[in-house]
């Protein structure tokens, strides 16, 4: 699975380490809308969706936590750990985040502003969209070819 990996740019010096994030040159979206999870309590699980178009960086900015990312064919988790390292995350992915450590905070950054009708809660539902999507693209090859 194709997995884009973020790595910011550290502004360090003698007095610790600064990242700043900026839409256009590090974040390929505008940036609408930002949200951080924390205080995650122990062994919780959370995330469970896809997004119909929304596309996120997701960062965990203290602590640790792991991501497993969904594309319908192939799962993959990510650990996020470092304050300056992240994922893209594309739409039609499902997540799930879990393994918080106690201190973690997930920082997400959001292409779009909140939208429940964007989400894909029912993972049956998110196969058939990703395969129905799927037989449009081989479709459409064969038309090309
Ligand atoms: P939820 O979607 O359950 O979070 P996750 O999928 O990451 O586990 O969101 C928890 C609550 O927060 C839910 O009531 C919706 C609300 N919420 C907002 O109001 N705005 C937002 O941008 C997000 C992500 C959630």
């Amino acid at each position: 699975m194709n997995i884009e990996r973020f790595h910011a740019q550290q502004h360090g010096d003698s007095r610790g380490q600064l990242v700043a994030l900026e839409e256009k040159s590090e974040i390929p979206f505008d940036i609408k809308r930002v949200y951080y999870i924390y205080d995650t309590k122990e062994g919780v699980r959370r995330g469970f969706h896809a997004h119909k178009s929304l596309k996120q960086l997701l960062i965990c900015v203290n602590g640790a936590c792991k991501v497993l990312l969904d594309n319908g064919h192939e799962k993959e988790i990510v650990i996020l750990d470092k304050p300056y390292e992240g994922i893209f995350v594309q739409s039609n992915i499902w997540r799930e985040m879990y393994d918080f450590t106690p201190d973690a905070v997930l920082l997400v950054l959001a292409s779009e502003i909140y939208d429940e009708s964007d989400y894909i809660r029912d993972y049956g539902r998110f196969l058939e969209l990703v395969n129905n999507k799927d037989d449009m693209c081989s479709k459409e090859t064969e038309r090309e070819v």
